[in-house]
C-alpha cells in the first residue's frame, strides 16, 4: 500500500464472525432448513461450514453472503480434520454435536496465538449437563447418556464457553443457569437464532443466561448482526489517517466503548441509526485503555487502537486483560518506528511523530488489520505480509479500504509489487 493520505467515504460493515462462527455450528441442533443471511465471506466461517459438509450436513450458498444448511443427514460426530485445526472456533461442534447427538469428537482448538486458549470452561459446563469428557490424541471426546439441566458458574467470563454451554443445554431435560456469562453483542445473537429455532433463552447480555431445555428445535431464516470489530477497525482507520469516514450497517449501541476512546483521542464522532461517522483530527491526542469483557474496550480492538496511540503527542498505557500475548505486533510496529514498550501485558506508548514505511508481516487476524492501518498512516511503500490471518476475518479489506481512497492492493509476486509502485509512484 501507499500511505499518508486521509481516507474519506463510506464502508458497509459485513456480518459479524463471532456470531457467525456459532450460529454455523448451532445449525446442527435441528433436522429442518435453515437460511442465514449476512453471513460474512471470511475464511474462519469457509472453513466451518466445509467442516459441515464433511460431517453430512447439506450447505447450499445462495449468494456470498447467504447459505442454506440441512443437518439432517449428519450420521456421525466425529471430526478428525487437521483442516479446522487452523480455527479456534471448531470447539462449538463440541457442544452442538453433545446438544444433538449426546456425543461428539472434535480436534482441540487452533486459531491464533495471542496466549494459551484452554478451554476448560467449555468441558466443565459439558461435564456439568452429564457427558464424559476426555482428551484424546489431540482431540476432545464426549460422551453423554442423557442431558441434564445444571447451574454452571464460569469461573472466567469466555464468550466460547458461554456459547458453547448453550448449545448443549438447549435440548437438555430441565434448566440450565449459566452465571458470570460473557455478555458481547454475538452472545446475545447466538441466544436470539436458537430462540428463532424454538429454544428457551432467557438473560443473554446480562451476566446470568437461562435455558429451559426442549424437546425440539425446528428450522429458521436469521440474519447475523454487523460486525462490531470490523466497523472499529474502519472508525481506526479514519482516526489514524486523519481522515473522515461513515461505517454503514452498524449498531452504534455495540461500538459505545470504541466510539468513546476515538472521542478521548480528538475525533468527532457523529452516530445515526445505523451508521457512525468519525471525523478524525490530525492530532492525536494519547489516552489509556484497558481491555476487557463485553460492554468494556473490545480485546479484538487493542491492537488497532495502540496502532492509533503509537502516533499520539503523548504517552499511552494499553492493558491487555483478556489473552496473554497479544503484544506480539509491537516488534513490527517498532520497525516502523514506534515507540512501544511491553513489560508483560502493559504497553507503555510513547507516541512518535510519524511512522516510515516497511515490510512487515501479519502475526494474528487482528494485529494484521493493525499493521495495515500503521502503513495507510506512514508516507510511502508499506508491504505486509501473511495476510492469510486477516482473510480469517475481514471480508474484502482492501476492496473495502480502496472503496474510501486507499491505494492498496493484494500482490502475489515481487513483479506485481513492483508494478504497483510503478502505478502509484
Ligand atoms: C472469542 O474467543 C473470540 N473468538 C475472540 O476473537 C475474542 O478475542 C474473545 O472471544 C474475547 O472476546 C471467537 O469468537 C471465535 P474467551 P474465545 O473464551 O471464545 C480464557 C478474533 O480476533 N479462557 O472469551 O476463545 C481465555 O484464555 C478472536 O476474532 C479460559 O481460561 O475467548 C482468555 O484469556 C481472537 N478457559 C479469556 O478466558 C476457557 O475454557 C477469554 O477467552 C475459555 C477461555
Amino acid at each position: 500500500m501507499k500511505g499518508g493520505k486521509p481516507l474519506v467515504g463510506e464502508v458497509n460493515i459485513s456480518g459479524a464472525k463471532n456470531a457467525a462462527l456459532g450460529i454455523i455450528a448451532g445449525t446442527i441442533l435441528t433436522d429442518e432448513d435453515v437460511l442465514i443471511e449476512n453471513m460474512p465471506d471470511v475464511s474462519d466461517t469457509n472453513i466451518m461450514l466445509e467442516a459441515l459438509r464433511e460431517l453430512g450436513a447439506s450447505v447450499c450458498r445462495i449468494d456470498s453472503n447467504t447459505v442454506r444448511i440441512n443437518a439432517r443427514s449428519i450420521g456421525h460426530a466425529a471430526i478428525d480434520d487437521d483442516y479446522l485445526r487452523r480455527i479456534r472456533a471448531s470447539y462449538y461442534f463440541i457442544g452442538a454435536l453433545i446438544g444433538r447427538c449426546h456425543e461428539a469428537q472434535v480436534p482441540l482448538p487452533g486459531g491464533c496465538v495471542i496466549g494459551s486458549r484452554p478451554i476448560d470452561q467449555h468441558i466443565k459446563g459439558f461435564k456439568a449437563l452429564g457427558a464424559e469428557v476426555e482428551i484424546e490424541n489431540g482431540s476432545v471426546v464426549a460422551k453423554a447418556s442423557a442431558l441434564t439441566g445444571d447451574e454452571i458458574y464460569l469461573d472466567k467470563v469466555s464468550v466460547g464457553a458461554t456459547i458453547n454451554i448453550m448449545m448443549a443445554a438447549v435440548l437438555a431435560e430441565g434448566r440450565t443457569v449459566i452465571g458470570n456469562a460473557a455478555k458481547e453483542p454475538h452472545i446475545v445473537d447466538m441466544a436470539n437464532f436458537l430462540n428463532s429455532m424454538g429454544a428457551n433463552i432467557r438473560g443473554a447480555g446480562t451476566d446470568v443466561i437461562r435455558i429451559t431445555g426442549v424437546t425440539r428445535l425446528h428450522g429458521t431464516e436469521y440474519s447475523i448482526i454487523p460486525d462490531q470489530i470490523e466497523a472499529g477497525t474502519f472508525m481506526c482507520a479514519a482516526a489514524i489517517t486523519g481522515g473522515d469516514v461513515t461505517v454503514r450497517n452498524v449498531i452504534p449501541k455495540h461500538m459505545e466503548s470504541i466510539s468513546a476512546k476515538l472521542e478521548e483521542v480528538g475525533c468527532t464522532i457523529e452516530e445515526y441509526d445505523d451508521a457512525i461517522r468519525v471525523i478524525g483530527n490530525k492530532d492525536i491526542r494519547p489516552t489509556n485503555i484497558m481491555t476487557l469483557p463485553y460492554p468494556g474496550f473490545p480485546t479484538d480492538m487493542q491492537p488497532q487502537i495502540t496502532t492509533l496511540l503509537a502516533l499520539s503527542g503523548g504517552t499511552s498505557m494499553v492493558v491487555e486483560s483478556i489473552f496473554d500475548n497479544r503484544f506480539k505486533y509491537v516488534g513490527e510496529l517498532t520497525r516502523m518506528g514506534a515507540n512501544i514498550r511491553v513489560e508483560g501485558n502493559v504497553a507503555v506508548v510513547s507516541g512518535v511523530k510519524e511512522f516510515s514505511p516497511a515490510r512487515i508481516f501479519a502475526p494474528d487476524l487482528r494485529a494484521g488489520a493493525a499493521l495495515v492501518l500503521a502503513g495507510l498512516a506512514a508516507g510511502g511503500i508499506t508491504t505486509v505480509s501473511d495476510i492469510e490471518f486477516i482473510q480469517r476475518g475481514y471480508e474484502h479489506f482492501e476492496k473495502k479500504l480502496k472503496g474510501i481512497g486507499a491505494e492498496i492492493e493484494i500482490v502475489r509476486s515481487e513483479r506485481e509489487a513492483r508494478k504497483f509502485v510503478m502505478k502509484v509512484g
